[in-house]
């Protein structure tokens, strides 16, 4: 019985030792801590390298958001071949929609002929998905409009900003229900955008750049040039704003409109 108390209450110390670190984002755990228990505490980090590298990808997990439902993702990997069953390795599978979570749009998304034509997820410029990058408050009172955008004051020559938003405040990806009041670009916000900044990666921190109300004409604005590339749902969370190196990759799946994608920000 004492044994067991002791690690139960190990472990317990170990996450809220954990959660002071990285207060916001659930299921951390940090390598140093885990390390202390018998039990076998597999690290989940936020930041890697002494705070060099912030992973901005959310986890994917059954109970996020989706896009017009309240039920969230759902159960989307399974375990078919287990090692419980006698198979010789554990092969999980999965099945999830290609915008779930934090993911890309490719121009076919918005445009019919520019899906029957192939511009897919495989044909997205990885030069535009990584590079130096802009991370930047919104002023929280407001969807981004042309005047939002103006106010921002975002230098020619930047080519990838990501835009935290209220979405990040109110925590709208740790919930499941979609809340379909998160800010994102209406239509004038991507017009201006378009016309006068240099910017080919645009960054958001819930399920689409686009407001709910505006949501296909601010797609439309963004994507029929075919050089603006969309990254949605990103994890924002407890990071600076500045200057970072970012870099986003998304899966090669020709065919596909978007894609589950991998970002990391580097200080
Ligand atoms: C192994 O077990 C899992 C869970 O009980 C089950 O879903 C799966 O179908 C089983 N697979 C085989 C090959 O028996
Ligand atoms: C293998 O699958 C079993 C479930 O059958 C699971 O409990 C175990 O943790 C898995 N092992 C590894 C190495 O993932
Ligand atoms: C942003 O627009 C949505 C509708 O798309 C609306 O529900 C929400 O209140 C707006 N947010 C702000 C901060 O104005």
């Amino acid at each position: 019985m004492k044994p067991i108390l002791l690690l139960l209450l190990l472990s317990s110390l170990s996450y809220s030792v954990a959660t002071t670190a990285y207060p916001s984002i659930p299921g951390t755990t940090s390598v140093e801590y885990a390390a202390e228990t018998d039990t076998l505490i597999p690290p989940r980090r936020e930041v890697y390298g002494n705070g060099r590298i912030f992973d901005i990808s959310h986890r994917y997990s059954t109970t996020m958001p989706a896009f017009e439902t309240n039920d969230g993702v759902g159960q989307f990997l399974w375990l078919p071949n287990s090692m419980k069953n006698g198979s010789i390795a554990n092969n999980s599978e999965m099945k999830l929609p290609t915008h779930t979570g934090t993911h890309v749009d490719a121009p076919g998304h918005v445009f019919d002929h520019y899906f029957d034509a192939g511009f897919d997820v495989d044909t997205l410029d990885l030069d535009v998905l990584n590079g130096p990058a802009l991370l930047v408050d919104v002023p929280r009172e407001k969807n981004i409009t042309a005047e939002v955008m103006k106010s921002l004051h975002i230098p020619k020559g930047v080519r990838r900003v990501l835009f935290r938003t209220l979405n990040t405040d109110r925590r709208l990806m740790f919930q499941k229900e979609f809340d379909s009041s998160y800010v994102g670009f209406m239509r004038d916000g991507a017009q201006w955008l378009v016309e006068n900044t240099d910017i080919k990666l645009v960054g958001i921190d819930y399920l689409s750049v686009a407001a709910y109300d505006d949501l296909i004409p601010s797609h439309l604005v963004f994507l029929e040039g075919r050089e603006i590339i969309l990254v949605e749902a990103l994890k924002l969370d407890d990071v600076e704003p500045g200057i970072y190196s970012v870099h986003c990759l998304p899966l090669r799946l020709p065919g596909a409109e978007g894609s589950p994608i991998r970002c990391i920000l580097i200080k």
